[in-house]
């Protein structure tokens, strides 16, 4: 690790990449349990709409990921994450769609062709429809019968061309958007249900990382954990300093509590067995995008007289230098920021906000954090969940009308950081 007062640098080695997600890029995809919500969604009047606009063809990348990996490599990208959707490999239970398991190898060896290396989320956030129906994340038993199998096509079919697994995608998103909060599919409310729900979570990935240590052992498995660091509302608040320990413990200490101690930890269990994740990670996935604000026990992504962006979550690195540090205290396990990024069309204050997060991993690596690489969410601008195309992540810019792809100043930017291994401040 090098670095002067004007310059950082990255030790040797310290894997550059960006982050993507089929769901939100290939486009086509209508087997999922988002679709039909999404599809009755848009008969309300847009005010009442939970979706801005649905998925539809996305940026075209079931077509066009080759084109998509040759950007990825003229910026020099030495990894990219990708994820394969259950919903598309097996559209009806049982019935695995081998056509498009293929297409998705074709991927993969297109980013190898390209020189980029392969990391592949199994599950990021969405289900196959027939899953939800059963039950969806509250019929666990169900529920891990099933993504056991299909975990196992995956490794058996496409393990010799991913080079890092992760099984899922924000172990805690799923459990408090769809049920604690209740703003995502299948929008069942509650405390319990999202217990079991976080559950479901940790299952899917014990499981998968047996599945994938048994066929390739030497394979590094790890998690994309959104952190979300949570700080009170309030500085003077005692209730909200509650809140926000309280939170922490729910959204973020459990699952690491897991997978140290093989148990399920307060508050979402009093410590029954999880065996599956016990010592189940090689490498810890961070994504980081913001603080969140504890006013008691509710949590809000941005207070007045923060910088919020378009995506209204807080600007604020410091929350990446302390949740690499939090994670170094507990645990030797190396770590990989495999998420951060910014929704906004001003390229300036992209540069800064990587700049920003960068400082801010260099200085947890400074101090001893064992961080091995950093992927900019995303590569291309893409479709964002509820707010729709007009969150532009992207280092590389889409428009939409006709899918033609152009680097923006952030891209080449960013291509001359991986180049140069650090950046001038
Ligand atoms: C998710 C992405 C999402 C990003 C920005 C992450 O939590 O993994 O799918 O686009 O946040 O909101």
């Amino acid at each position: 690790m090098t670095g002067t007062a004007s310059s950082i640098r990255f030790p040797e080695g310290f894997l550059w990449g960006t982050a993507s997600c089929g769901y939100m890029t290939e486009g086509g995809i209508t087997t999922d349990n988002w679709y039909s919500w999404m599809m009755e969604d848009q008969k309300l009047p847009p005010e009442k709409r939970a979706f801005a606009e649905p998925v539809g063809q996305a940026c075209d990348y079931w077509n066009r990921f080759d084109e998509d990996h040759k950007l990825a490599h003229d910026l020099g990208v030495q990894v990219h994450r990708m994820s394969v959707e259950w919903s598309r490999v097996e559209p009806e239970q049982g019935k695995y769609d081998m056509a498009a398991v293929e297409h998705y190898g074709k991927i993969l060896d297109s980013l190898h062709a390209h020189g980029v290396k392969t990391m592949l989320t199994l599950n990021h956030f969405i289900i196959p429809a027939w899953v939800e129906a059963l039950g969806g994340y509250l019929n666990r038993e169900v529920f891990i019968r099933n993504y056991r199998e299909y975990v196992r096509l995956i490794v058996e079919t496409l393990g010799d061309k991913v080079d890092y697994w992760l099984p899922i995608n924000e172990p805690f998103v799923v459990p408090a958007v769809c049920y604690l909060v209740g703003m995502w599919p299948p929008y069942k409310k509650g405390m319990i249900n999202y217990a079991n729900a976080y559950r479901t979570m940790m299952e899917m990935h014990g499981n998968s990382y047996q599945v994938i240590k048994r066929r390739h052992p030497a394979a590094p498995v790890g998690v994309a954990f959104a952190w979300n660091y949570m700080r009170p509302y309030r500085d003077r608040n005692l209730l909200d300093h509650f809140g926000a320990w309280f939170n922490n413990r729910g959204a973020n200490e459990v699952f690491f509590d897991a997978y140290e101690s093989g148990r399920l930890t307060f508050p979402i269990g009093f410590g029954q067995r999880i065996d599956c994740m016990k010592d189940a990670l090689d490498f810890i996935g961070v994504n980081y995008y913001t603080p969140y604000f504890c006013k008691g026990r509710q949590a809000f992504p941005s207070r007045p007289g923060e910088h919020v962006t378009d995506r209204e979550t807080t600007y604020w690195p410091e929350g990446m230098y302390r949740v690499l540090k939090r994670l170094a205290d507990r645990f030797d396990t190396p770590m990989i920021v495999t998420e951060t990024g910014v929704a906004t069309n001003d390229e300036p204050f992209r540069i800064q906000f990587i700049t920003e997060h960068l400082k801010a991993v260099h200085r947890a690596t400074v101090e001893g954090a064992n961080v091995k690489g950093f992927m900019y969410w995303s590569l291309t601008d893409n479709w964002e969940w509820n707010y729709g195309f007009k969150m532009r992540f992207g280092l590389i810019h889409i428009d939409y009308e006709t899918q033609k792809r152009t680097i923006k100043e952030s891209g080449t930017w960013y291509a001359q950081v991986i180049k140069n291994n650090g950046f001038e401040i």
